[in-house]
């Protein structure tokens, strides 16, 4: 599995910001996180691409960023503006952020309220979306800030601003989201500690004008990636996959668990350590699934996940249900509607419910397929192209995607793994 996008986005971004060179292997090479990678050059940063792979980010320094000239393109990339946002707001310097359709429709009032109560002043499109200008804070002012949505994007923003804020930046996080940053942030040698109450409620504490030295990190595989093969190896006949270089972050690897629990056959092979990350290989066999009640309390460690478990359920046998799902409405596309829509149009029985659906499964029976002349539309969201194109592995006539650009935002080589797999 190519790199983990959330890692690669941060591995940039702290390298960034440390003084020296911080070397990043496994880095995904995908647009998103290119994106990341040209807004920091825009900000003073030198990163490049050497040809065995390995990317060089000579950093600037915690405060040190300079002005961007012009507007940063974020493209189709959530993480990279609301992270970059963060970064911006702690710092003496304004910048332009805009994005493609996609991206413009996010809702960004989520960090820009955070990020105007340590001072940072904001000029946003209605609604609080792209196209939008920050003018960062200097100095910024060190808050305690309880999360209202369970959200890394939210949180780590708030972080990367506390980096170059004087005093202590507190986050307080009730329901656990993958804790990367934090990893990093650590590795870097930043000073952040993270207490955790009984009930699960962690508190993370981030000590500002901090200095980061440049470090060497090994980017392990992207487990939101692998699960398009997981479930393509569960769902097709006769399949018996091993997906190599698979991230097992607890905070990130509830799908698998959540597969076993239908009855998916996934084994771990050479459990070990990548990066500060916990890593396996999968093997993965076909397996006959059922379809089960999905905990939402599982939804924040596999919330890219769904759209692809839905095809598994399609064919699982029985009934799937899922709810707490409302932040998958405002993720690149409305993932609920799209995949209702996409697997209603394949031939699967699902129900669009406010907060999540509920699919009646085929128990392995293979879909119809999308219907001569008419495709599953993808909203630009990689993720439902990939899902989709799953399903397909599981039809009778394949399944028509509209268009397949936006999954190298994540996973340029999706389609060349999906041809090896299936040839
Ligand atoms: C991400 C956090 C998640 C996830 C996104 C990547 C991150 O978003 O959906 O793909 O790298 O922090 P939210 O924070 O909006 O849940």
């Amino acid at each position: 599995m190519p790199g983990d996008k959330s890692i690669s986005h941060r591995a940039i971004m702290l390298g960034a910001l440390a003084v020296g060179e911080t070397r990043v292997t496994g880095l995904l090479e995908g647009e998103d996180v290119l994106s990341t990678a040209a807004a920091m050059r825009a900000m003073g940063a030198t990163i490049t691409r050497e040809t065995d792979g390995t990317w060089s980010v000579h950093g600037v320094g915690v405060g040190a960023l300079l002005q961007p000239q012009a507007a940063l393109d974020m493209g189709n990339s959530g993480t990279s503006t609301r992270l970059l946002m963060g970064l911006v707001a702690g710092h003496a310097i304004s910048a332009t952020f805009v994005g493609d359709a996609s991206l413009s429709k996010r809702p960004m009032g989520r960090v820009i309220e955070p990020l105007s109560l340590i001072g940072a002043d904001f000029t946003a499109s209605p609604g609080g979306r792209l196209p939008l200008m920050v003018r960062g804070a200097s100095p910024a002012v060190p808050i305690t800030y309880r999360l209202p949505v369970a959200s890394a994007q939210v949180k780590s923003a708030i972080l990367l601003a506390g980096l170059n804020t004087p005093g202590i930046t507190t986050v307080i996080e009730p329901v656990p989201t993958r804790d990367h940053s934090e990893r990093m942030l650590r590795g870097f040698g930043a000073e952040l500690d993270v207490e955790v109450a009984p009930d699960g409620t962690r508190t993370i504490r981030l000590s500002g004008e901090a200095e980061l030295r440049p470090q060497a990190i090994t980017v392990p595989g992207d487990p939101s990636s692998a699960a398009f093969f997981a479930v393509a190896a569960l769902i097709v006949p006769g399949s018996d996959l091993v997906i190599e270089n698979v991230g097992l972050n607890p905070t990130r690897a509830a799908l698998f668990a959540v597969l076993r629990k239908m009855g998916g056959s996934i084994e771990e092979l050479d459990r070990r350590e990548v990066g500060g990350e916990p890593v396996a290989d999968l093997r993965v066999r076909h397996s006959a699934l059922t379809g089960i009640t999905v905990d939402p309390a599982v939804v924040p460690s596999m919330v890219d996940e769904f759209p692809v478990l839905f095809v598994a359920a399609a064919l699982a046998a029985g009934r799937t249900v899922t709810s707490g799902l409302e932040e998958l409405r405002v993720k690149e596309s409305d993932r609920i509607s799209a995949m209702h829509a996409a697997l209603t149009l394949a031939g699967a029985t699902v129900t669009e419910t406010a907060d999540g659906v509920i699919i009646d499964g085929t128990g392995g029976a293979p879909l119809a397929g999308t219907p001569d002349g008419t495709e599953v539309t993808t909203h630009l969201d990689h993720r439902i192209a990939m899902a989709m194109a799953v399903a397909g592995l599981a039809s009778r006539t394949g399944v028509a995607v509209d268009d397949t650009r936006p999954i190298a935002t994540s996973f340029p080589v999706f389609e060349a793994l999906l041809e090896q797999v299936t040839g």
